[in-house]
């Protein structure tokens, strides 16, 4: 039997789960694999609980010559850049779900484990159990896969579930996200998108067999969502959902992340509560759909193990290090159709007034609906045709200045 001895960076509740699973299934692994895992030690700066493996220096972990994997569960840069390029130049394997590392950090981080002859190994960083970064760089390798999209976020869409079948506000869902441990006490890295946008950059590089650089993604989050937009996008077919998404054009990439009205008849409307689900379209497979929990402990865990196994196994390290930079397009130039709610006074010459100010930047209007008069206020809401992201937003500056326009309360991109 081959003893694999691993390290734990951060007890927290990936890195107890990790310990917790690798004890529940020791038995069923070592049968299947021949692989004898066991945790020689945790580090944790401030453990909460008791714990016989457990250590408040991590270094113990990283500089131990006895340990083989070490399995990065601490979140965040500082301190798990110093400590993974610690355990690397100490010819440690890395695992590890931290997609804020790997989406700004991947390529120091691969370049220092292929100097020292080491995989990294991240298919915990998204989508949490799914499986879904073995088999893009894998499985569906004889692919072309040329568009990858879905929703990344558990917190997120919990929250948008949330407001959708209880008719809450984003403040009301967001504290019941907080309550149930779907967010965290500083919700921004979820709420604001970022953690998406990281998720977003990872999967368009492995997809595409490229380095894309995060600083170059679009993101937007959920925070600008009201009740409103919710009740409006479904009384014309749609749910609004956050979309990391990720499309290969000639020489360049679009990736973006931002909250999307997607047709209630698509796969994605029904994914709701704190699941995620990926899309990914191969110009031999057709499309596919990956969907499972996002987030938590033991999902997490089944990844992380799995990659445990894969280092263990000598599977050779997934990667896009040595790919050239891909080019991504500016959110400017993209298209799509658009969701536009406007707060105008009920009067004549309005409606005249703003397609005009679409008209003189060439985007053509589909639908146009007056929803409630509050006082002498009417919400307006406009559905776009296929337009430039540019256009639109001259369109909305236009729109901005003009006295019969007294807000534009959103605009939010229409479909996949
Ligand atoms: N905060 C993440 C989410 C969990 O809400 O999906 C793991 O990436």
């Amino acid at each position: 039997m081959k003893k694999i001895n691993i390290g734990i960076l951060g007890y927290g509740t990936v890195g107890s789960a990790v310990d917790t699973l690798i004890h529940k299934n020791h038995a069923l692994i070592s049968h299947r694999t021949g692989i004898d895992l066991e945790v020689a030690r945790i580090a944790d700066i401030s453990p909460k609980v008791h714990h016989p493996k457990l250590v408040r220096d991590a270094h113990l972990i990283t500089e131990d010559p006895n340990i083989s994997i070490v399995v990065e569960a601490i979140g965040g840069i500082h301190p798990a850049l110093d400590l993974v390029l610690s355990a690397i130049k100490h010819g440690k394997h890395i695992v590890t779900s931290n997609k804020e590392l790997i989406a700004l950090y991947g390529d120091r981080i691969f370049s220092a484990a292929e100097e020292k002859g080491v995989m990294v190994r991240y298919e915990a960083a998204v989508g949490g159990g799914i499986p879904i970064i073995g088999p893009l760089s894998r499985d569906l390798l004889a692919n072309d896969i040329t568009e990858i999209f879905g929703i990344v976020n558990g917190t997120t869409n919990f929250i948008l579930s949330k407001m959708t079948r209880d008719r809450v506000e984003f403040k009301g869902a967001l504290v019941e996200a907080q309550r149930l441990g779907y967010a965290e006490a500083d919700p921004k890295k979820d709420i604001e998108g970022y953690d998406a946008s990281y998720k977003a950059a990872i999967l368009a590089g492995v997809a595409f067999g490229a380095q894309v650089d995060w600083k170059n993604v679009y993101f937007e989050g959920i925070t600008n969502i009201s009740q409103e937009d919710i009740r409006y996008a479904g009384e014309i077919g749609y749910v609004i959902k956050l979309l990391a998404i990720a499309k290969k054009l000639h020489g360049a990439c679009d990736v973006r992340v931002h909250p999307t009205l997607v047709p209630k008849d698509h796969p994605l409307a029904t994914v709701s509560g704190p699941m995620n689900a990926i899309y990914v379209k191969g110009n031999a497979v057709g499309e596919l759909m990956f969907y499972g929990q996002g987030a938590g402990g033991m999902a997490t865990a089944s990844a992380v193990v799995g990659d445990i196994i894969a280092v263990a196994n000598d599977k050779s390290q997934i990667t896009n290090y040595k790919q050239q930079k891909i080019k991504i397009k500016p959110i400017s130039e993209i298209t799509s159709r658009y969701y536009i709610r406007l707060a105008v006074p009920d009067r004549h010459g309005v409606l005249s007034g703003i397609s005009k100010a679409f008209a003189d930047e060439k985007v053509s209007i589909e639908t146009v609906v007056q929803k409630e008069i509050a006082g002498r206020v009417a919400t307006i809401v406009i559905i776009i045709h296929e337009a430039k992201e540019e256009n639109i937003r001259k369109a909305i500056a236009r729109l901005k200045k003009m006295r019969v326009v007294k807000q534009v309360n959103n605009v939010i991109r229409v479909g996949l």
